[in-house]
């Protein structure tokens, strides 16, 4: 037996040694697909023979396969919400962008989830643990699941939020629960919101509690075989326990998308709705300092104004507009009326929101348009069409 399947036989061995069969047939389904792989077709034949002789055992590994496991998924205690949420990502329906030193961190630790049994036998493994922090709408939950889409696993979403539950003396045992499920099968164990749970210490209100929560976290993850794929994701990096920051061997911050990144992220977002000879490097240079998930907000609601619309293409205007609203929202500068809009937008960007193009988005005069903006009334009244026309 080649090596580079030992963690596979040590994961069924033990199952068989604790007498859970669900996770021995998970694993054996997992090594006779990877003898498959490798060309070792007659192997995984035999393998998928005995595991096809135990109905029971059976069941489970199919349900893996179909990325489903609906029985015995982890529940809260209280709420009886499932605190796991099982999900397959496929390579071709998770598109994301990074920095390049950053891809190259990411495909780092890809590799040594992969060589990680040779990596063990030179003394030279890391555990498979990884942790994102960033602002929200970086790309965090995307990056797991691109992680688990290229591994090919199954991804278990953990929403820490629920797991503290409002009876924090449950919070160990749900705790536990989801440990043991994730160790039990092939997956990628994704701990999302994970300030929710690792904030805790320090925290003034219940500390006593929340240091419980905290230590059962430290306590799973060390029981965690180093094999086990481990991620984690935070918005607040700073509130992190140190302790908790040092389990996690590979760490990776997700910035705000540089030039290259918004081109790519504007270009894919448009897709086949871009017009042919669009401003992409100017939506580049207009969006920096936004995140990702608000470029592909600005797309999709173009998108869905074109669609709608009859349109073929996305308008131009369109998408310049709606970048220039959100960066109002963003600023917070308060725009409650389409007047008070077009005047924000003409400040913006002068040159592109001429009296013609805003009259024609807005559906108004450009007469209407003159009045408004000579004025500059910030939150244009509708009487300012009268009151100088
Ligand atoms: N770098 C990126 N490449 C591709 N898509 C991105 C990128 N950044 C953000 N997105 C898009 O933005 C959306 C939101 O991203 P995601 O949910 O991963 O953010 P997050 O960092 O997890 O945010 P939060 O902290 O709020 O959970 C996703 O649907 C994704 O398509
Ligand atoms: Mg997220």
């Amino acid at each position: 037996m080649a090596v580079d399947h030992l963690s596979e036989v040590l994961k069924i061995l033990d199952g068989a040694l604790r007498a859970n069969a669900s996770m021995a047939a998970n694993y054996a389904g997992l090594l006779a697909d990877k003898l498959e792989e490798g060309g070792n077709r007659q192997q995984a034949r035999q393998i998928r023979e005995r595991l096809a002789r135990a109905p029971g055992a059976l069941v489970s590994v199919q349900e893996a396969q179909l990325g489903i496991s609906l029985n015995n998924l982890p529940v809260d205690g209280e709420s009886r919400l499932h605190t796991v949420d099982v999900s397959r990502p496929e390579p071709q329906d998770v598109g994301l962008v990074l920095p390049s030193a950053i891809e190259a961190r990411v495909e780092e630790f890809l590799a040594s989830v992969r060589h990680h049994d040779a990596l063990v036998a030179a003394n030279a493994a890391l555990p498979n643990r990884l942790l994102m922090h960033g602002l929200p709408g970086t790309g965090k939950t995307q990056l797991a699941r691109w992680i688990a889409a290229q591994l090919g696993l199954q991804l278990l979403t953990v929403r820490c939020d629920t797991l503290v539950s409002s009876l924090l003396g449950q919070t160990s045992r749900n705790l536990r629960r989801v440990f043991e499920y994730a160790e039990q099968r092939p997956c990628v164990l994704f701990l999302d919101e994970f300030d929710a749970l690792a904030g805790a210490r320090g925290n003034e209100r219940d500390v006593g509690e929340l240091q419980r929560v905290v230590i059962a976290l430290l306590q799973n993850i060390d029981a965690l075989p180093d094999g086990t794929i481990l991620l984690a994701a935070t918005n607040h990096d700073q509130l992190l326990d140190p302790a908790i920051w040092r389990r996690f061997s590979f760490r990776v911050p997700m910035p705000l998308p540089d030039c290259t990144v918004r081109e790519a992220l504007w270009q894919r977002f448009l897709g086949d709705y871009a017009p042919s000879g669009l401003d992409f490097q100017g939506l580049v240079v207009r969006s920096e300092g936004v995140t990702g998930a608000v470029i592909e907000q600005i797309c999709l609601d173009s998108k869905r104004s074109a669609v709608l619309a009859g349109h073929p293409k996305v308008d131009e205007h369109e998408v310049f507009r709606r970048l220039g609203l959100t960066l109002a929202l963003i600023d917070r500068v308060p725009l409650s009326t389409r007047d008070a809009e077009m005047v924000w937008l003409r400040r913006w960007d002068r040159k592109l929101f001429s009296l013609r193009v805003l009259a024609k988005l807005y559906g108004v005069s450009t007469r209407h348009v003159t009045n408004i903006t000579q004025e500059g009334a910030p939150d244009g009244h509708e009487e300012d069409d009268q009151r100088s026309g």
